[in-house]
């Protein structure tokens, strides 16, 4: 696209000005094309400063703008992410495949900067303000199968964690349902799938990773439970590449034929982050509360929780809260 072609080279022309003949001609298009590619980079965010007769020049390369274009230029996935879809604003990235999951291919990456109805678990809203956060589903119609999709969240949430580290250095905590700061939760994953009825084949599965990255605040219902990344460390953060990270570290998860003969080692590393083993615990599962303790996490990524009567009980999906000793 001409844009990204002109922002190429405002780019590799440091701060000095480039005359918009010059650009039409080293990019072979017309003087009405580079001018519409210069106003539609300032529409995404980019400030570009013209002057008439000295041409244009990249004043400050905002680095925070979430483009196909920005996170192709980083990141090295070959399977995830061949296409990604970028929404300035969408109702949600999660609704957004399953209304579009006819034309969307294994891999496609959906990401949005601002969602109007972000969804969480449990029907639950997932706050997602404007220029604060990672909103992004990844779409997979490949290597899934039905006792697979928790255990996909768990990878998820490993990448999810280990991208953290490497963009940040700060190592967050992982829960068994989120990750989290000093007791607040960062992120959140929801993972969904569409079953054919008759077979009950699966036929995709979205997951839907929402990270508070640069937000400053939160609504007052949520500001005893959320935290963001920006908060907790004090420095802004470049979603742009947090976002390639996480998507380099999926895809060397569960973009190989190993992947599932792997399960072993996700659950091992899994384990160990959540520490969650021998934990006394309370799950509230729909209506109902558990109580007990964690003794194990089984194959699928299911929670093994002995309760009170000695009696086990495997749990999968809940809201879980860890009891003082
Ligand atoms: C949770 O913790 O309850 C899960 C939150 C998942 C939020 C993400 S943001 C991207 C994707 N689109 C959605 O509507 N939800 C997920």
């Amino acid at each position: 696209m001409t844009k990204y072609k002109i922002l190429e080279i405002l780019r590799n022309n440091d701060e000095n000005f480039i005359s918009g003949e010059l650009l039409s001609s080293r990019l072979g298009v017309s003087r009405t094309a580079i001018w519409k590619g210069i106003n539609s980079l300032k529409e995404k965010g980019y400030k570009i400063e013209g002057i008439r007769n000295k041409g244009y020049r990249l004043t400050y390369d905002k680095e925070d703008i979430i483009s196909e274009y920005e996170i192709k230029n980083i990141f090295s996935c070959k399977e995830l992410g061949r296409k990604i879809y970028c929404f300035e604003k969408i109702n949600s990235t999660n609704t957004y495949v399953k209304e579009n999951n006819n034309f969307l291919k294994h891999g496609d990456v959906i990401i949005a900067d601002e969602q109007t109805r972000g969804r969480g678990r449990n029907e639950k809203i997932f706050y997602s303000p404007k220029e604060s956060g990672v909103y992004m589903s990844i779409f997979l119609k490949k290597n899934i199968f039905y006792d697979s999709l928790k255990l996909l969240s768990i990878a998820s949430f490993l990448s999810v964690c280990k991208a953290i580290e490497k963009c940040t250095g700060f190592s967050p905590n992982l829960n068994w349902n989120d990750i989290g700061i000093n007791e607040k939760k960062i992120c959140g994953i929801l993972t969904e799938g569409s079953f054919e009825g008759e077979t009950g084949r699966i036929e995709y599965i979205v997951i839907g990773i929402g990270i508070n990255v640069n937000n400053l605040d939160f609504p007052k219902n949520l500001k005893d439970k959320n935290t963001s990344l920006r908060l907790e460390l004090n420095k802004e953060i470049n979603r742009t590449k947090l976002i390639s990270q996480i998507l380099d570290e999926m895809e060397n998860m569960i973009c190989n034929k190993k992947y599932i003969s792997n399960r072993k080692k996700i659950l091992k590393e899994y384990i160990e982050r959540t520490k969650i083993i021998g934990k006394n615990i309370e799950i509230k599962v729909m209506n109902k509360k558990i109580i007990g303790k964690v003794i194990g996490i089984n194959e699928l990524g299911g929670l093994i929780i002995s309760k009170s009567n000695k009696k086990l009980e495997v749990i999968y999906n809940g809201e879980l809260k860890i009891c003082e000793e």
